[in-house]
């Protein structure tokens, strides 16, 4: 296989497991586990790894709200492929093994003075080049074609009628529906290109030039029923790729990296039980085994059974070194008398890097210290200005931790979508009930317990939080759902039970569906599901005695509320 050592600028998949690199810290809250790059020193360390890197296919991305589909569709092919920035060198992109590149789309038009121009090497590379939109119109107006505003803007739906046939379109022909977003359209053809079809509003929908092909509409996206066999087509066929980019191989290749960058040293993970540390340990451990140590703060603010299932998954049935660190205690002391959510956060946080900073002092010399930060993590922390120096020399320093407290990271899923962390995770054997986790808050239930954590209370929440998610499951809910949780709010209401009058709390019910957590809709449970729900807690959880469903959507609310 291929190999590269040089720290271009660009993170390939297996020879950057290793970086400097804050993830998303920004604007708190938005991923459901605790990055601890975020609260403790990352000393800046350069590597230069010699490891393999899978073929790719290089997506160029112009600005598209779509680039990252790309990337996402042509791995669901098998097929690694990473999103670079437009600006990227040909030294930078030769890096990640490309053997084809994609154009992305892309806001701008070429006539505008800050528009995105072609890197000079797509051209010359000789590599199979797909441009959508956006790159279509770049590529035909670099090689001296024309491109102007369309007479009629094509927003939605339209119809690509074929008329030549090419490997790009192999087991298609005559109408497709294709979905267009585009103002301006290529009029006049760059020399040696040919069309392929045409939409009702662009001549040149579908053009082609030996290996390099432009489409004006946009095949990664669902509302272009053949835009998975035009994509399979294009990196199967025209690029040659196999589809041997997957989980079992991912494996082989970061297990290799991972031993190749440790070497015999040791390293250090906080381990929270959630998809993405857990899969992260586990495959870790299967790189280096018990040179890995797992630190697992049990802040009391967890769910029914999850410290015990902690244990048991990670140090008996997967054989880590687990250090289960019984701090709730000092959790729930921190909290005591606080009502402010954000302060709740802060104690929480705070108290959190306390103790993992004393269990690590105790373990001696550790220089690792292994993150679950995932591949979204990585584009977003990148911004266009700082995408190349963001990655791999930006190291974050939170004040006032001791120096001795600094680690070199290590993140082997920084490539990975969340889907595609939970195929390694079932590979690696990890349980569906760990795998297929919904997101927690780091806060825990501290953040579901309204106002001041009292001990008794967050036990009544934890046992209604338990109800609800047995009859989620129960109706086989659990993976259609982002997030199903109760919220215990302090008003209390009058009920009637048996013969007796009751005073006990409201129970909030929260559901919601979303693909980022960024915006989430508020699920629509069946009535029975709600009905069984609402029995089953006000009968089991005796403090409860009114259970409301939250209809608020987010925006304007927030998933959790607090
Ligand atoms: P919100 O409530 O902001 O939550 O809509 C978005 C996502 O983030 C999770 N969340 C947190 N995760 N620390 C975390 O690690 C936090 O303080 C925190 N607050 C909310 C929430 O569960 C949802 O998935």
């Amino acid at each position: 296989m291929p190999h590269n050592g040089v720290a271009s600028g660009l993170t390939s998949p297996y020879n950057r497991l290793m970086t400097n690199t804050p993830p998303t810290t920004a604007g708190l809250p938005v991923v459901a586990e605790p990055h601890l790059s975020a609260q403790l020193n990352a000393a800046a360390v350069e590597t230069e790894p010699v490891l393999p890197v899978h073929p790719s296919v290089v997506v160029l991305d112009f600005g598209s709200q779509y680039s990252q589909l790309i990337t996402r569709r042509v791995r669901e092919l098998n097929v690694y492929s990473q999103l670079v920035p437009s600006d990227a060198t040909w030294e930078q992109v030769r890096e990640l093994n490309p053997k084809a590149v994609i154009l992305s789309g892309g806001p701008s038009s070429v006539y505008d003075p800050d528009a995105p121009s072609l890197p000079p090497w797509v051209a010359d590379c000789g590599l199979p080049v797909l441009a959508i939109c956006y790159g279509l119109q770049l590529l035909a107006h670099r090689l001296g074609g024309k491109v102007e505003p369309a007479h009629v803007r094509e927003y939605g739906p339209s119809v690509l009628s074929l008329e030549q046939q090419s490997p790009l379109f192999a087991g298609l022909s005559g109408d497709l529906p294709v979905w267009m977003s585009h103002g301006d359209s290529v009029t006049e053809l760059p020399e040696g290109f040919e069309p392929l079809g045409s939409t009702p509003a662009a001549r040149y929908s579908a053009v082609r030039k030996g290996d390099v092909y432009g489409l004006q509409f946009h095949p990664e996206v669902v509302h272009t029923p053949a835009g998975k066999q035009i994509l399979a087509n294009f990196v199967h066929g025209v690029a040659g790729l196999a589809p041997d980019w997957t989980a079992s191989e991912f494996i082989e290749d970061a297990v290799t990296a991972i031993k190749g960058q440790v070497g015999s040293e040791r390293v250090l993970c906080a381990l929270s039980g959630g998809v993405d540390s857990s899969v992260a340990a586990t495959l870790i451990h299967k790189a280096i085994g018990d040179q890995l140590t797992c630190i697992f703060v049990d802040n009391g603010l967890l769910r029914q059974g999850e410290a015990v299932q902690v244990v048991q998954v990670f140090r008996d049935q997967q054989h880590l070194d687990l250090r289960h660190v019984d701090a709730s205690d000092r959790f729930l002391a921190a909290l005591s008398g606080v009502v402010d959510p954000e302060e709740k956060r802060r104690r929480i946080g705070e108290t959190f890097i306390r103790v993992f900073e004393e269990e690590a002092l105790k373990l001696g010399d550790v220089p690792y210290l292994a993150q679950g930060t995932l591949y979204p993590d990585v584009i977003e922390s990148a911004t266009p200005a700082t995408r190349y120096a963001a990655k791999i020399k930006t190291h974050h320093n939170v004040g006032g931790l001791p120096s001795d407290l600094s680690f070199k990271l290590i993140e082997p899923l920084r490539m990975l979508f969340k889907d595609e962390v939970r195929e390694v995770g079932i590979r690696l054997g990890l349980p569906p009930e760990i795998v297929h986790r919904q997101p927690f808050p780091g806060p825990g239930l501290a953040v579901r317990v309204l106002g001041e954590v009292i001990p008794g209370d967050l036990e009544v929440l934890r046992r209604a939080d338990a109800v609800v998610r047995r009859e989620i499951a129960a109706a086989g809910l659990e993976r259609q759902i982002w997030q199903s949780f109760a919220v215990l709010t302090p008003l209390r209401t009058v009920g009637v039970m048996g013969d007796g009058r009751t005073y006990g709390n409201v129970l909030a019910i929260r559901a919601v569906t979303s693909d980022d957590a960024m915006t989430a809709a508020w699920a629509r449970l069946p009535y029975e599901v709600l009905d069984r729900i609402s029995t089953a807690v006000v009968n089991e959880v005796r403090e409860v005695t009114r259970v409301v469903y939250d209809v608020t959507s987010k925006p304007p609310g927030t998933i959790e509320w607090e």
